[in-house]
């Protein structure tokens, strides 16, 4: 085996700073052909693997200077804002390799109205919808309709842009609050009224180059605050992956309908896709639905994913980036499950106190059960909170109940004031078995 000089290697930058990222770091340590990982800005956890820089993750030229000066080969994007601001176009322009689409790319996640208008032009099925600038029309439309409906703002609101409305009096106070009060500021001068869906939903993300898909094993996460998927949506409080709720019939289907014909209507809106395609599905009675796309690694999902895929990750960056994804290529995953369980600070998703102290955390993670760190400072050998989502605990085992039981095993070794977890993640699938 031929051993790579630390001067062959490739310098690699992670754009971001959650969950999502570290467990990209992880990935990417692994891989012979990595040699330095620098991380902008980076947690606690990221800075055990590479350099953090203070960068954060929206300025986005002074990345790119540092991506030039430190000779990086390519960097990654995490987060969807700085590929909304055009992260990718900027690089490009300087000739530097950057993982993710440009911003045209990315509103098919930036723009509710763009991915939606899309899906109708292209016929990919999705929840019937309308849009509406005006207020009043808006109301008069929702005069109409059935209940539950969901109301949406079109930008950009951290996944907290979606309202679901059981009556019209709800419906109203929702595109006021959006559209009068402003809730969201401008990602809610348009918005959306659509139909519920009802079924399981499904994360199925793919790596294109624009040609090709490249399907990651599915997952389902838990976005709500509580058990029993109850309470405020959050970021995310858990995952885990594959789920068998989509069989080898149905992920046909999916590509078939959804995924190819995506990738395809993306070529010819003229938009040159490169990076992650992140479908949000609702596995409805006639049918998967799409309820969204986001333009990146979702995140607690990747946390779930990456710990079971065996192909360097490397590799399929630069493949993805340099537009050589094959159409046969095959993913190599670990057999069994994993399930990521989010460890969150008091009063999340709400006010949270951040500088609390975490204890237990010198527990040496191994193949079979990790932490990822998401609001997390490291002081020499101490580790503090930073943010409401701290860390997710990872559990891998021949299937979901034993990687459960192994997440859950190592989050009891973890302490800090007012920690929040669910203690029913997979619960969806599990409750059927
Ligand atoms: P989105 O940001 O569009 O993914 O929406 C956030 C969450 O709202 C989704 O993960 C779903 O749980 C829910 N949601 C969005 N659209 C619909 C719909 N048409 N029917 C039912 N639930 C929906
Ligand atoms: N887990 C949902 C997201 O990343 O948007």
């Amino acid at each position: 085996m031929s051993v790579q000089k630390q001067s062959e290697k490739a310098n690699v930058l992670i754009i971001g700073s959650g969950g999502r990222e570290h467990a990209i770091a992880w990935k990417l340590k692994q891989s012979r052909k990595v040699g330095r990982i620098f991380c902008a800005p980076g947690n606690g956890g990221m800075s055990l693997i590479g350099k953090c820089v203070n960068i954060k993750a929206d300025k986005i030229r002074a990345l790119a200077d540092f991506a030039h000066r430190n000779k990086i080969t390519l960097t990654i994007v995490g987060p969807e804002q700085p590929l909304a601001l055009g992260i990718v176009d900027e690089f490009q322009r300087r000739k530097l390799k950057i993982f993710g689409p440009d911003r045209k790319g990315a509103q098919i996640e930036s723009s509710k109205v763009f991915c939606k208008q899309f899906f109708q032009k292209y016929h990919i099925p999705t929840a019937p919808f309308k849009v509406f600038d005006i207020v009043a029309e808006a109301i008069g439309f929702c005069k109409t309709l059935e209940y539950p409906a969901v109301i949406k703002a079109d930008g950009l609101a951290a996944g907290k842009g979606v309202i679901i409305v059981k009556s019209f009096d709800e419906a109203t106070d929702a595109i006021k609050s959006i559209m009068l009060k402003k809730t969201f500021g401008k990602a809610g001068k348009r918005i959306i009224v659509e139909s519920f869906l009802k079924g399981q939903e499904v994360s199925m993300m793919v790596l294109t180059d624009g040609k090709s898909i490249i399907p990651f094993l599915s997952s389902q996460d838990h976005k709500q605050a509580y058990e029993g998927d109850t309470g405020p949506n959050t970021g995310g409080m858990g995952a885990y992956c594959p789920t068998d709720l989509i069989d080898d019939k149905m992920m046909e289907e999916i590509k078939e309908h959804i995924l190819l014909p995506t990738v395809a209507g993306l070529r010819q809106e003229k938009i040159n896709y490169k990076g992650v395609l992140y479908a949000g599905l609702m596995l409805t009675e006639s049918g998967p639905k799409v309820l969204e796309y986001n333009c990146r690694f979702g995140d607690p999902e990747t946390q779930a994913i990456l710990p079971l895929l065996q192909t360097d990750l490397f590799d399929l960056f630069m493949k993805t980036v340099n537009k050589r994804l094959g159409a046969n290529e095959k993913l190599s995953w670990r057999n069994g499950s994993s399930a990521c369980v989010v460890m969150a600070s008091k009063g999340y998703p709400g006010k949270y106190s951040t500088g609390v102290r975490i204890n237990g955390m010198n527990e040496k993670g191994n193949q079979n059960a990790l932490v990822l760190h998401s609001g997390t400072r490291r002081d020499g050998d101490k580790w503090f909170t930073t943010g409401g989502r701290v860390l997710g605990v990872v559990g891998i085992d021949k299937d979901l109940s034993g990687a459960l039981t192994r997440a859950y095993g190592l989050i009891k070794k973890i302490r800090f004031d007012g920690a929040m977890f669910r203690r029913d993640i997979g619960f969806r699938v599990l409750k059927d078995k």
